[in-house]
This record gives C-alpha cells, sequence and structure tokens, in this order.
C-alpha cells in the first residue's frame, strides 16, 4: 500500500495526540506548518520526522502536494486554514469544533463542496467501544423505540487559563462532545433547543460555566443535558452520564462502566412490567479517538468509502452549540438550524 502524504496545521498540544496514530499508519509527514515555526520545529524533532517547517500554509502545499491535510489549530483558525487547504485543492480532516461560528462552518461546508474535496471533523469520543455498542444497541431496537436522552456532566474543573475568561466555556468548548454523541448514539438530529446557561456561586469562571438544555430531536426524541464544570464533588465521566429510554426500555451508561439495561419481559399486566436484562450489542472497534478519525480518512482515500463526522453533518452538531447559547440569550425556544 502506497504512504499517503499529509501536511500537519498546528503543532501545540492536541498534535501530541495526532502524531503517534500518524506515524503507527505509516502516513509521510512531509510539512508541519504553525504560525510559531520553532513549535513546528520542536514537534518534528520530537517524533524524528523528516518533515518541512514552515509559518506559510500555502507555500508548504505547493511544495509537498500531500494526499490530505490535518487542521489542529485553534478554533479561530479552523475556517482559513481548512478553506485555504480545500480551495488549494487538498482533503482535509481537522479537530472540533469545526470553526468558532455557525457563519464561518457554512462557509467550509461550501468551500468543500466547490473544492469537492473532502473535509470531516475529527469527534474523537465516537471511536470508543462503549459508545459504539451504546449505538448498536440503540440502533437494533433493542430500547424499542427511542424516546428520551439524558446526559449529566459534572466536574470541578480548575484549568487555569482561556477557559476561565472567555464566553459560554462549558457548551463552547466541551459540549459539543455530548451534544454530537447524542445524535451518534440515538441516530436523530436536533430540532429546537430550551437552554438556560448560567455562573453558580463561588465560580472560579469570569462567565456561565454550566447550563441545562432540553432539545427536541428528530422522531420525537428529547434530550436533556445538564452540565457544569463548576461542581465540586461526585463528578460525573467526561463522557457524561447517560440514560437513554425507549418504549421498551431504558440503558444507563455511568461513570465509564459498561453500559447496562433492562427492558420490558411479556405482557405487561399490573403496575410494573416484568423486566430482563438489556442485550448490550458487542462492539469490534479496536482503534479508538484520533486514531479512529484519521483510519476513517484514510479509508476514504483508499477506497472512497465515506466518514462519519463530514462537514455537512457534522455542522447539526455545532448548530447544537450555537442554538443553545441563543436561546439561554433570548430566553425561549429556539430552533436549530444548521444550513
Ligand atoms: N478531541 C479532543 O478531545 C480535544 C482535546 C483538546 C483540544 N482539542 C481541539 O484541538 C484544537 C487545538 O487545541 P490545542 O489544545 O492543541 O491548542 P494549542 O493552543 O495548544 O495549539 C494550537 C496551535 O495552532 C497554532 N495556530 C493557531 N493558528 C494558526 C494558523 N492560522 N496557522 C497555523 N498554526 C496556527 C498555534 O500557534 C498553536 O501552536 C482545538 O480546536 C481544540 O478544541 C480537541
Amino acid at each position: 500500500m502506497a504512504k499517503e502524504r499529509a501536511v500537519v496545521v498546528g503543532a501545540g498540544g492536541i498534535s501530541g495526540a495526532w502524531f503517534p496514530p500518524l506515524i503507527a499508519e505509516k502516513v509521510e509527514v512531509a510539512g508541519v506548518v504553525d504560525l510559531n515555526v520553532k513549535t513546528a520545529k520542536a514537534r518534528i524533532k520530537e517524533y524524528g520526522i523528516d518533515a518541512i517547517a514552515s509559518s506559510d500554509l500555502k507555500a508548504t502545499l505547493k511544495k509537498t502536494k500531500p494526499d490530505f491535510v490535518v487542521d489542529l489549530t485553534v478554533p479561530q483558525a479552523h475556517c482559513t486554514v481548512t478553506c485555504t487547504a480545500l480551495a488549494a485543492g487538498y482533503h482535509v480532516i481537522g479537530e472540533k469544533p469545526m470553526a468558532n461560528s455557525m457563519a464561518e462552518a457554512r462557509r467550509m461546508v461550501r468551500a468543500a463542496a466547490k473544492a469537492k474535496k473532502l473535509y470531516m471533523v475529527s469527534q474523537s469520543r465516537r471511536w470508543e467501544p462503549k459508545h459504539d455498542a451504546i449505538q448498536r444497541t440503540v440502533a437494533k431496537g433493542e430500547l424499542g423505540r427511542m424516546t428520551t436522552a439524558n446526559c449529566d456532566f459534572f466536574l470541578g474543573a480548575h484549568f487555569g487559563g482561556f477557559r476561565d475568561v472567555m464566553p459560554s466555556p462549558l457548551i463552547l468548548d466541551m459540549s459539543i462532545h455530548h451534544f454530537d454523541l447524542v445524535r451518534y448514539m440515538t441516530g436523530t438530529d436536533p430540532v429546537a433547543v430550551y437552554a438556560k446557561e448560567f455562573n453558580p456561586k463561588g465560580s472560579w469562571y469570569k462567565n456561565e460555566v454550566a447550563a441545562s438544555c432540553i432539545f427536541e430531536m428528530t422522531k420525537g426524541v428529547i434530550f436533556t443535558y445538564r452540565g457544569s464544570w463548576c461542581a465540586e464533588g461526585c463528578a460525573t465521566s467526561w463522557h457524561g452520564d447517560w440514560r437513554l429510554i425507549g418504549d421498551k426500555g431504558t440503558l444507563i451508561y455511568e461513570r465509564d462502566g459498561d453500559p447496562n439495561g433492562q427492558v420490558v419481559k411479556g405482557k405487561v399486566s399490573g403496575f410494573g412490567a416484568n423486566l430482563k436484562p438489556a442485550k448490550i450489542a458487542n462492539s469490534a472497534m479496536k482503534i479508538t479517538g484520533m486514531h479512529g478519525a484519521l483510519r476513517e480518512m484514510l479509508t476514504f482515500l483508499r477506497t472512497r468509502k465515506k466518514p462519519q463526522c463530514q462537514c455537512h453533518d457534522n455542522i447539526k452538531s455545532l448548530a447544537m452549540v450555537f442554538a443553545a447559547i441563543e436561546s439561554s440569550n433570548k430566553g425561549r425556544r429556539v430552533p436549530v438550524r444548521a444550513l
């Protein structure tokens, strides 16, 4: 199999999670681009790769002619970097969140369509065997028809740095993971939301770092999300603690434990139904996180099989983020509009 060639843009913190899978997949990293060339050079040295270090993306693309570009820059730069790569004729895989605004995200979708190139967003939490098992369990109808999804996410997170002062730190920086997961697990898309963001008493954040949101999803599913990065004690999982309910039973996934559930056994007569353990589907997923996303991009390059999280789909998860903020600002229910 011929080696694919890539250019990595953004050599900051998260690139440390991308170079090992790129190397494991024998992708030839031909260029590393960062506004700060020293940062690019340091990564090249750290991983012992034979790549150009540069702060000029266009020039690096011209020189290296890669098969794809990996956009690991900060959210404010995703639109410029990804649109530059697409316009130059290259496929892109990029970090979440897709963009810093819906206007930028829509521009990126149009840029991919115009260039006839693929742009996928890496929502790393999709590539997790327990999440794959939940998705399969729901899809095979074990719980019956889905009615309800609840996710709780509570942590006392003392990051320091930009999150302490940015607007809507929870919804903008974290909830995109949970919003994308509910779409993945239940096979539904967002329709409308009522949300209330708030900053709890004693908060060490400048802005609203907690939220309660009620999303109306397609297929009549209601998704309730409660989250805070300013909640000391009894932390949930970073993936969130989940309860999924269908008209035949319930699945619970909490604190990273094995998903489990109960479903109705036989006919209901009297107050409570007879119940039996839900059959949780097996997952054969071996490659997880960013590596899973990268593998789907490589599969696309080799076979043209379309990956998950292409931009015109992932924009629906991003739309949940911006609609929740809009709803909270307006104090009313708002539609979730992606494109
Ligand atoms: N999937 C996850 O769980 C996860 C975890 C952490 C971060 N992330 C995402 O990864 C992305 C990067 O986060 P990070 O923590 O590595 O940030 P970072 O600030 O550590 O690194 C970003 C790098 O991009 C460079 N950069 C910025 N604008 C650029 C531009 N226009 N051209 C070239 N380089 C540019 C910066 O100089 C910096 O070196 C963000 O979108 C973040 O949300 C995802």
